[in-house]
């Protein structure tokens, strides 16, 4: 057997897991400290009652012969689509039913549909970026070539007519940045792709933290996406999934190269390797789309929105630069005196028990910044920007 050898590029471990790893050496070595974590973006806040009550229902459902699930449709099944098909037709965006595929989340999606891309393609990433992309093509050995993105500009980089690429990797809001790209910033991004034959991966997994009306919740807001881009969406953080598991992913039907249809492509792929979410959860993701739903998630959006708040105030008045934290759950703020991302988080973790993620594991770029998430309690984060202020 011969492994694969691509796997040797990757760091040792991911970075949500290495940090995990040295948050739990600290606290063993310092069982007195209270600490705040505001790392990885997971949330805090229970699942909310319409979906609680529709997955008990849902479960009722899986003990009796008459209303018994066994195998489900992979692509999701029909009640969950056509939520989904009248959620982006509220934004103007007809689609297909086809062209919808429930997941279980954006991560895996982000990852599996690489399946779908020859190994010889470039891929363009933008660095500081969420570190699947990187990975996942990394494993695949594919080139990649990076955008930088910094505070010239304001951390949405721009297609560059100079270099060509195959693949391309948007995330808005940002992970890790927190910046939001308006209309015409994504119109340029799709002119690109569609002159360079490119795929655009967009990545809209925080669609739902956006507020300001005037910016595109959707690649698919924009005319000619249809044409050059996938979308991932996921509930962990507009409705609190990241342990219950649910997203969906959109392939346009009018999606075709070499007279290959990517959408045919992604459901032989996943009729193949999928066997679909179950029915217990995409009950669950229904009731997320229902009028009671919607207005229970708002409300836990509108907490986060407040942490985010509490977060960003407080940087005001340390006078620290940051992006994000406006239609974003995560701020992005430079290290303060000139130290570096890793010696930032040491410090938090080590005077004040405050866990953020350090810049560095998104990318190059990130170096001299720090990530702060929006997802704790308003308590802790409150408590958090306390202890900040007795460091600066
Ligand atoms: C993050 O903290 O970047 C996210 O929680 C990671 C993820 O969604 O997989």
């Amino acid at each position: 057997m011969k492994p694969n050898k691509n796997y040797k590029e990757l760091k040792e471990s991911y970075l949500f897991s290495e940090i995990a790893k040295r948050v739990a050496k600290f606290s063993e070595e310092n069982p007195e400290k209270q600490i705040i974590r505001m790392g990885i973006g997971d949330v805090t806040l229970p699942l909310c009652d319409a979906v609680v009550t529709a997955m008990k229902q849902a479960s009722e459902d899986m003990g009796r012969a008459e209303t018994f699930h066994g195998y489900g449709p992979e692509q999701g099944y029909d009640f969950l689509r056509e939520k989904i098909k009248d959620y982006y037709a509220e934004n103007g965006i007809s689609l297909d039913f086809n062209e919808i595929f429930i997941s279980d989340g954006a991560k895996s999606d982000v990852g599996n549909i690489l399946d779908l891309f020859d190994k010889d393609n470039t891929v363009l990433i933008p660095d500081p970026v969420y570190p699947v992309y990187v990975d996942t093509n990394l494993m695949d050995g594919r080139k990649i070539v990076f955008l930088n993105a910094n505070e010239a500009n304001g951390f949405l980089p721009m297609p560059d007519y100079g270099v060509s690429a195959d693949i391309i990797y948007l995330c808005s809001p940002n992970n890790p940045t927190g910046a939001v790209y308006d209309r015409e910033q994504l119109k340029e991004w799709v002119d690109y792709a569609i002159k360079n034959e490119a795929v655009i991966l967009f990545d809209a997994a925080y669609e739902s933290f956006i507020d300001d009306k005037s910016l595109p919740r959707s690649i698919f807001e924009i005319k000619g996406a249809e044409k050059c881009a996938i979308e991932f969406c996921s509930l962990s953080k507009t409705a609190g999934f990241t342990g219950t598991r649910c997203g969906y992913t959109v392939v346009p039907s009018e999606l075709e190269f070499d007279g290959f249809s990517l959408n045919k492509m992604w459901l032989r792929r996943q009729t193949t390797k999928f066997n679909g979410v179950s029915y217990v959860v995409q009950k669950g993701a229904e009731a997320v789309f229902t009028k009671e739903g919607r207005k229970q998630i708002k409300e836990n959006i509108a907490y986060y929105r407040k942490n985010a708040e509490i977060i960003t105030s407080t940087l005001d008045e340390l006078n620290i630069w940051y992006t994000g934290g406006k239609n974003s759950p995560y701020v992005w703020m430079r290290c303060p005196d000139n130290m570096n991302s890793w010696e930032f988080f040491d410090k938090l973790l080590t005077e004040i028990g405050v866990v953020g993620t350090p810049g560095a594991g998104f990318g190059e770029n990130g170096k001299e910044f720090f990530r702060l998430t929006a997802f704790s309690t308003n308590e802790k984060t409150a408590e958090a920007m306390d202890r900040l202020r007795t460091l600066f």
